[in-house]
C-alpha cells in the first residue's frame, strides 16, 4: 500500500485503491492470482496479504518481467509462497490446479505496458476479455476481481471500454461490478473496475 508518510495517509490512486478493495475479501491462508506481474509489486501486495500458508500465482509474457517479481519478492523472503508463470493469463484456467477452481478469492489485472520497459508489449483486448471470462470461472464466491486500465497509452482506451462492457453486462444477480475514477483531473487517468462474485 502507498502510503504518504508524512501524514500517514493514503493516496487514492486506481492501484492503491485496488489494494484496499481486495484487502476487504483477502484472508490469511487464500489462494490468489496476480494476472499480470509487471515489477512484482502488486505480487508482493498479494503475497503479503494471504501470508505464509497462502499462494499467489503470478503471470506475465515477459521474461524481464517475471525475473523482476521474482527479484523482488526474494528480496523481502517471499518467494516460498509464490509460483510465477512466463504465460499468457488468458492460460489461467488450465494453469491453475481444478482444485483451486472456485476458491481463488482475488484475481488482480493491472493492464497497459511494463514501467520501465518496452512500451510496444501491453496487453490486448482479445486476450484481457478471455482472461477475464476464465476469472470469473475461478473466482470464489465473494471473491474479487480487479483491474486497473489505462487510457493514456496506444490501445489503452480501447482496451479500458472493452473492460467496462465486459463488468456492465455481467448479471447483476451474480456479480457486483464497480468503476472508480478519478473525476477532477484529465480525462486519461487510469480506472479502476472490480467484479465480486456474489
Ligand atoms: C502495468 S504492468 C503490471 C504492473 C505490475 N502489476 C506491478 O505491480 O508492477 C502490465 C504487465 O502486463 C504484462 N502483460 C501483457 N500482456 C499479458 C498477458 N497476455 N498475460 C500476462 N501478462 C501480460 C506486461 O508484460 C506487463 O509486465
Amino acid at each position: 500500500m502507498q502510503l504518504d508518510t508524512n501524514q500517514n495517509n493514503i493516496s487514492f490512486s486506481a492501484v492503491t485503491l485496488s489494494h484496499l478493495y481486495a484487502s476487504s475479501v483477502i484472508r490469511p491462508n487464500d489462494v490468489v492470482i496476480d494476472a499480470t506481474c509487471g515489477n512484482g509489486n502488486d505480487t508482493i501486495f498479494l503475497t503479503e496479504a494471504v501470508g505464509n500458508g497462502g499462494k499467489v500465482y503470478g503471470f506475465d509474457i515477459q521474461d524481464i518481467a517475471i525475473e523482476a517479481t521474482h527479484k523482488a519478492l526474494s528480496a523481502k523472503s517471499l518467494l516460498q509462497q509464490t509460483e510465477l508463470l512466463l504465460q499468457s493469463h488468458d492460460e489461467m484456467l488450465s494453469s491453475i490446479p481444478s482444485s483451486y477452481h472456485g476458491k481463488i478469492r482475488c484475481i488482480m489485472f493491472n493492464l497497459g505496458y511494463l514501467p520501465g520497459g518496452d512500451k510496444h508489449q501491453i496487453t490486448l483486448p482479445s486476450s484481457t476479455l478471455e482472461a477475464l471470462q476464465q476469472s470469473l470461472q475461478l473466482l470464489d464466491v465473494g471473491g474479487l476481481i480487479s483491474i486497473c486500465a489505462y487510457r493514456g497509452h496506444d490501445g489503452g482506451e480501447e482496451e479500458e471500454k472493452a473492460v467496462e462492457t465486459f463488468c456492465s453486462q455481467l448479471p447483476k444477480q451474480s456479480y457486483n461490478c464497480i468503476k472508480t475514477e478519478h473525476i477532477n483531473e484529465q480525462p486519461n487517468r487510469p480506472v479502476l473496475y472490480c467484479i465480486q462474485k456474489l
